[in-house]
């Protein structure tokens, strides 16, 4: 353990760092939930280049711009958000937390972002709106049935969540080393109130087109959005159908092993297609630094998945609120170094690309 670790009885708001936080929560957690969460697919090798392509990123800061403080107000597919760094939908968060999803979506408001809640999540998709004002947004991990999709769908905007997104990398579950290691009983064992046994079910098999998409996109009102896409071509049929957004992601090196970093499909996609549809992007941003370096590549805003997770367990609704602060306070500081005013402002002319 560092010298620097904060003690068992720390509080998450105590925490001076990002680092602190993860050591907070890793002596919080049984070594399966921890394993669980932090590990991924196959050998890890998205996992760790998902780290590795945003440290390779180098700053091309300029100096007196007189860029004064910095404003960080941005959206993403009608979400207004007053800072970039959004809550990422994490299904089992009830390993963590019973209430997760709800402490999750309190912490959002807070911080002025919007929560993505999982649909496998808990408590309810409902009591998670009547706990928090928002901004929040669905996300949808069904993979075959399109009658359930918008039955939820529906749900969603009942219950007022502003945006709905379909998860598209996740056919099935990624083949997971560590998780099969624990064998995670208490994974399966979870249940979500949002859907029933026959919903778990129908939601199941991996037999999903763009032409439900489309036909999701005619049915429901609210901005409907793609998670996990990472092929340019994907991108561009997402932009075809006028589609609020694409989240571009491979689910934190969850589900397919031995893909581009998210960060490096970002480049791609924004290239392509970032003048015709909202790009947002998750995947190992735990600093200020990776935000700025996600926007400056195309991205309007990302999304906090392990982080989060990390804030949950190591100090409930207060330890998401820290883990936002410290990560949009560094956020603050990079832009000031730069001399950016706006994070709209962020742009390739801030990275020393190709160096
Ligand atoms: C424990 C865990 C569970 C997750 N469950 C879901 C899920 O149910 N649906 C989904 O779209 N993404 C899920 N994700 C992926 C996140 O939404 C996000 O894409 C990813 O965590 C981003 O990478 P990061 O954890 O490195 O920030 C999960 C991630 C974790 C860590």
């Amino acid at each position: 353990m560092a010298l620097t670790d904060p003690p068992e009885d720390a509080l998450a708001s105590d925490c001076r760092t990002v680092g602190d936080l993860v050591a907070l929560a890793r002596r919080r957690l049984p070594d399966d939930v921890w394993d669980f969460v932090d590990g991924g697919a196959g050998t890890e090798a998205t996992v760790a280049r998902n780290r590795a392509a945003l440290d390779a990123l180098l700053f091309a800061p300029r100096a007196l711009r007189g860029a004064g403080t910095p404003r960080l107000a941005t959206s993403f597919a009608g979400l207004e958000l007053d800072s970039p760094v959004m809550l990422a939908p994490v299904g089992s968060i009830a390993l963590l937390d019973p209430r997760g999803a709800a402490a999750c979506a309190r912490a959002a408001h807070r911080a002025g972002t919007a929560a993505w809640i999982g649909v496998l999540s808990s408590p309810s998709l409902e009591e998670v709106a009547a706990d928090s004002p928002g901004p929040l947004a669905l996300q949808l991990s069904v993979r075959s049935d399109r009658a359930l999709a918008r039955d939820l769908a529906q749900r969603a905007s009942d219950s007022g969540y502003a945006a709905l997104c379909i998860t598209v990398d996740s056919p099935t579950d990624g083949w997971r080393d560590r998780e099969r290691r624990h064998i995670l009983q208490r994974r399966a064992a979870l249940t979500t109130p949002n859907l029933d046994r026959t919903g778990l079910g129908r939601a199941g098999a991996p037999t999903m087109t763009w032409e439900d998409v489309a036909w999701l996109r005619d049915e429901v009102a609210l901005p409907l959005v793609l998670k996990g896409i990472t092929a340019v071509a994907d991108a561009e049929r997402a932009a075809d159908l006028g589609l609020a957004g694409v989240i571009v992601s491979n689910h934190g090196g969850r589900q397919l092993d031995h893909q581009p970093a998210a960060i490096e499909s970002l480049q791609r996609i924004a290239d392509a297609v970032g003048d015709r549809i909202e790009l947002a992007v998750d995947g190992s941003i735990m600093r200020g630094t990776d935000v700025a370096k996600a926007l400056a590549l195309g991205a309007r805003a990302v999304l906090v998945g392990r982080l989060m997770c990390w804030g949950l367990a190591a100090g409930g609704e207060d330890g998401v609120v820290r883990a936002l602060e410290l990560v949009t306070g560094e956020l603050r500081t990079t832009l000031t170094q730069l001399g950016v005013a706006d994070v709209g402002e962020l742009s390739r002319e801030h990275l020393m690309l190709g160096a």
